[in-house]
């Protein structure tokens, strides 16, 4: 918005005066919108929330926990099968790519993403991580099973394959189950930076999810990130919850 000088101000118009008042008015309603989580939030006031909570992972150390508390209080009040970018998304998806799960980046910017998920009834990811990010999904519609799990240890075991000419160096751990859910409608699922930063998704029918990761996916996080194979056979434990995993090191 242009600045207005006092002197200006006053030599201004009747109806230069309403055009400020008209261009003021919708400035307030996007600062209240923005300001007052408990209202709905329209999608600009939105970002604007997310943005300002994803400025935590600046913060040394890095509070997951109270940033997903954050994230999570603003997406309680989203009513986001109301926006028109996603009922547009929601219109045009079409199952391109059958048995798998397909997506639509929505907004990104270096401290966060927000996608949006599609997935047919049995389409599912399998165990995988998320380095150094944090992440919330809100489901939208439909009914989806989420596990999520810690990297707890390393083991020494190490093996090696050949698959299409190329060795790939498989590695050992062990993974202790945090939650496992299903998610139906205005439920949320959570990962922290290491605290089940591993999970793991089964649709039981077709879902469209919302999904908000901080930082954004970039060329280090996306190249680092793991698939995990868990052996829900090898239990570590008696309790049941901590089982060996298997995934590839590395590529030679
Ligand atoms: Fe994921």
């Amino acid at each position: 918005m242009e600045h207005y000088s006092k002197r200006e101000f006053m030599r201004l118009s009747l109806m230069g005066f309403m055009g400020i008042v008209a261009g003021i008015s919708p400035l307030c309603n996007y600062a209240v919108a923005a300001n007052h989580p408990s209202k709905s939030l329209n999608w600009d006031a939105f970002l604007s929330r997310i943005r300002e909570i994803a400025q935590m992972q600046y913060h040394k150390p890095w509070n997951n926990t109270s940033q997903l508390a954050a994230m999570i209080d603003v997406l309680k009040n989203c009513h986001f099968a109301e926006y028109d970018i996603i009922k547009n998304a929601i219109n045009a998806y079409s199952d391109r790519t059958p048995h798998v799960f397909e997506h639509d980046l929505l907004y990104k910017e270096y401290e966060f993403q927000i996608s949006l998920l599609h997935f047919e009834k049995g389409e599912e990811i399998t165990p995988h991580d998320h380095p150094e990010m944090c992440g919330v999904m809100s489901v939208i519609s439909g009914e989806i099973f989420v596990s999520n799990y810690t990297r707890t240890e390393d083991l020494d075991k190490t093996r090696m394959v050949n698959h299409n000419q190329k060795n790939m160096i498989i590695k050992s751990c062990l993974l202790k189950k945090e939650s496992e859910q299903m998610l139906r409608s205005g439920n949320l699922s959570s990962l922290e930076t290491r605290k089940g930063n591993i999970h793991a998704l089964t649709a039981h029918s077709q879902s469209h999810i919302i999904d908000i990761f901080t930082p954004a996916y970039n060329l280090v996080n996306e190249q680092s990130s793991l698939w995990y194979h868990i052996d829900h056979n090898k239990l570590q434990d008696q309790d049941r919850e901590t089982f060996v995993a298997e995934y590839v090191a590395s590529i030679e």
